[in-house]
């Protein structure tokens, strides 16, 4: 049997693990036991398949996809576990993707002031990004996540096998989060994933729980410095300015967040090419793994004013400016704050498929950058 991965996160609301493993659910028998109250939280494709191990006598089951990340969810949510008379002590457990972690998070969150919750992540997204680090949200007409609070959940438990039934544009859709973390932090990662891309491509699971565990510990690291994401958690955002104005353009309709997240890197990184901040090979070799992943920005069709005018309601954003966080080379980005009327002088260049000009406007280029806080 494949052994079991725990790594520790820290945070200001205390300490939690994150439990790795095949078949980590049934693993987890005896720690459901002990719980006590309990309530699941789950969506109509996921609860059918691992609901029953929870043994939980109460559950929520929400319509799968993005629609569903709304207050009226969430209310829907807190009226039925006050109507089954539960209480402060009551444990939610989140099985499901993003959007069900996400949703019961944000649950947890304010139901009779915060109770307790755990992350049972069944998406290769929420088992490398959302499901760690207590970020929850629900998405509002303005935009993608823009109400939410920071709650961190009691434990994480992560089962591979889960990504054996999703279908392959979810796995994608998680893959495009992996890669993020390689070009953020980890060059040799990034080289990993080059390598190991079809592995990965194809569920196999002692290369996804190497993946995951390298995942989960990046982001540990990250989150362990930077809970409320003042400095380097921003880092977490690449890909994610181009790609939740993509998503809410199309009324998450069009993309999966892990799709929106590959067309926005790419996007981002010909945006660090265009500025001259990474040179021709860098610029390519990220590319051309994100590619294989069988999608390319082509596919973001949509006027630079639609774009432009969605990534003005960022919540990043500051001062006006639209925040990125763009490639220095592999393994490294930084923050860069534009004027939207800026990004317009941009963009055509951007979003010219095969253009490759280099502007390098010598004001964004001598501006002070925010560096990342490991220095
Ligand atoms: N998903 C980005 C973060 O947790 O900060």
């Amino acid at each position: 049997m494949t052994h079991e991965r725990v790594i520790q996160m820290n945070t200001s609301q205390g300490s939690y693990d994150i439990h790795i493993a095949p078949n980590a659910l049934e693993r987890s028998k005896e720690y459901f036991d002990q719980l006590g109250s309990t309530i699941v939280i789950s969506d109509e494709h996921v609860y059918p398949l691992y609901g029953h191990l929870l043994k939980s006598p109460h559950r929520f089951v929400i319509p799968p996809g993005e629609e569903s990340k709304t207050m009226d969810t969430v209310m829907e949510i807190v009226n039925h576990m006050l109507s089954c008379g539960l209480g402060r002590d009551t444990t939610i457990i989140a099985l499901g993707g993003g959007v069900v972690g996400d949703v019961a998070g944000f649950v947890a969150s304010i139901y009779m002031r915060g109770v307790p919750y755990i992350q049972i992540p069944t998406t290769l997204v929420a088992q490398v990004d959302s499901s760690v680090g207590g970020k929850t949200a629900v998405n509002t007409g303005v935009g993608k996540n823009t109400v939410g609070t920071f709650w961190q959940p009691q434990k994480v438990i992560i089962d591979p096998t889960t990504l054996r039934s999703l279908p392959r544009r979810d796995v994608v859709s998680g893959v495009a989060e992996v890669v993020k973390y390689g070009v953020i932090y980890d060059a040799g990662f990034f080289q990993y994933l080059d390598t190991h891309m079809e592995d990965i491509l194809s569920a196999d699971i002692d290369v996804l729980c190497e993946v995951i565990e390298r995942c989960c510990m990046i982001k540990a690291e990250v989150v362990d410095q930077d809970e409320k994401e003042h400095g380097i958690r921003k880092i977490l955002n690449f890909g994610h300015t181009v790609g939740h104005a993509l998503e809410s353009l199309t009324h998450y309709q069009e993309y999966t967040h892990g799709e929106a997240v590959l067309v926005g890197m790419i996007l981002e990184t010909r945006l660090a090419r265009v500025l001259g901040l990474i040179d021709e090979r860098c610029s390519q070799e990220v590319h051309s793994v994100l590619r294989r992943l069988g999608i390319d920005e082509s596919i973001a069709r949509h006027s630079t004013a639609a774009l432009i005018e969605h990534m003005t309601h960022d919540k990043k954003n500051r001062n006006e400016q639209i925040s990125f966080i763009l490639p220095m080379g592999v393994g490294d980005v930084e923050e860069f704050m534009f004027d939207p009327e800026e990004l317009w002088g941009y963009w055509n260049e951007v979003a010219g498929v095969g253009a490759h000009k280099v502007i390098k406007h010598p004001a964004l280029v001598n501006r002070p950058m925010r560096r990342r806080s490991t220095g």
